[in-house]
């Protein structure tokens, strides 16, 4: 569905097409209430048409509004109106992380920033009990007043299952690719958005598992290796190549591609990109936290309830980090 400007949906008065995604089109539009501009997310027809799917969504959307941080993007109202859904957002001015990185690595001290802010961000979701579960470059907006989370929890993609075509049983999770072994081998040019969600998906909601606060932790050590180096964690010409990579290989450290990275990234990253979320091995947020690089018994978080410490305790060391290049390069 498109809609034209001037187009009202509630108090809100649609002015421009901002961006479409797995979850629909995005409108910027005006407030006319307080004549302020907002960002408004309309769900395709297929998701408005279910009442107790409208019901749950609005649920989430009633947890989510409940989010406050200066990193992520707020959660103003939700709407039906003659059977469209929408999100209203804040709008926010920038470019994504995904068109930035198209123009090569960031600074590290720049990656570093953002990533603080991210991981900020995720420590408080988690707190609340919160989960991103797609946290991933296009999901996060760069502006003046720094990096926003955008799509929290709502535009959540479920796990697909390899090797088994994923069950279309929750339309809400639009962005949930049906994920055959067939498909898995489909060259990259027939993507879609499914591979833009599928290079960040933790080996578990590979595997099928529900996402939790670890997967998120997983995606934040891609985006933060993807900031930091230019390159994709997992890459491949298949999506069936990026899930191996993603189920089977480390990504070279950062410390290899990027002269100025401290060493400490590196093993913040491998933390995160740990296989196996609940391994063997001490807690990353604890004061046993192994000090040399990783592997695959390296935990993401010794259970849900604290990933939120984990992520607070990496948004410490990527302030350290920082630090660390700023003293170097001065
Ligand atoms: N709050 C916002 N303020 C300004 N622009 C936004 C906002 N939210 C989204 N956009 C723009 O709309 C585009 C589409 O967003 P959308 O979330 O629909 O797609 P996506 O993130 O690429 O995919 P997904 O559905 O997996 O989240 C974004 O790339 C961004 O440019
Ligand atoms: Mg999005």
């Amino acid at each position: 569905m498109s809609l034209s400007p001037g187009t009202k949906l509630g108090p809100y008065e649609i002015q421009a097409l901002l961006g479409a995604g797995g979850m629909g089109e995005v409108y910027r539009a005006n407030d006319k209430r307080l004549d302020r501009m907002v960002a408004i997310k309309v769900l395709p027809s297929h998701l408005s048409s279910d009442r107790d799917r409208i019901q749950r969504f609005e649920r989430e959307a009633r947890t989510i509004s409940s989010l406050n941080h200066p990193h992520i993007c707020a959660l103003y109202d939700v709407g039906t109106q003659s059977s469209v859904t929408f999100l209203v957002m804040e709008f926010l001015q920038g470019e994504t992380l995904a068109d930035r990185l198209q123009r090569g690595a960031l600074p590290i001290r720049e990656a570093l920033k953002i990533g603080k802010e991210i991981a900020d961000a995720l420590s408080k979701a988690h707190c609340l009990g919160i989960v991103h579960r797609d946290l991933k470059p296009g999901n996060i907006m760069l502006t003046k007043s720094g990096a926003k989370l955008m799509d929290f929890g709502l535009a959540k993609p479920a796990a697909p299952v390899l090797g088994v075509a994923a069950s279309a049983a929750d339309p809400l999770t639009p962005s949930k690719p049906t994920v055959t072994l067939a498909s898995l081998a489909s060259p990259q040019t027939q993507k879609g958005e499914i591979l833009g969600t599928f290079r960040y998906m933790s080996p578990e909601q590979l595997q099928g598992r529900d996402a939790d606060g670890r997967s998120d932790i997983f995606a934040f050590g891609a985006v933060l290796y993807e900031m930091a180096t230019g390159k994709r964690a997992f890459e491949g010409k298949s999506q069936l190549s990026v899930a191996s990579a993603i189920l089977e290989k480390e990504p070279q450290p950062v410390s290899s591609l990027q002269k100025a990275s401290p060493p400490a990234l590196d093993h913040l990253i491998a933390t995160c990109l740990a296989k196996n979320p609940d391994g063997a091995g001490a807690c990353p947020c604890g004061p046993e936290s192994p000090s040399r690089s990783p592997g695959r018994n390296v935990r993401r978080g010794a259970c849900l309830r604290c990933s939120a410490r984990v992520l607070a305790a990496m948004a410490a060391v990527c302030v350290t980090c920082e630090d660390r290049v700023l003293h170097l390069s001065s």
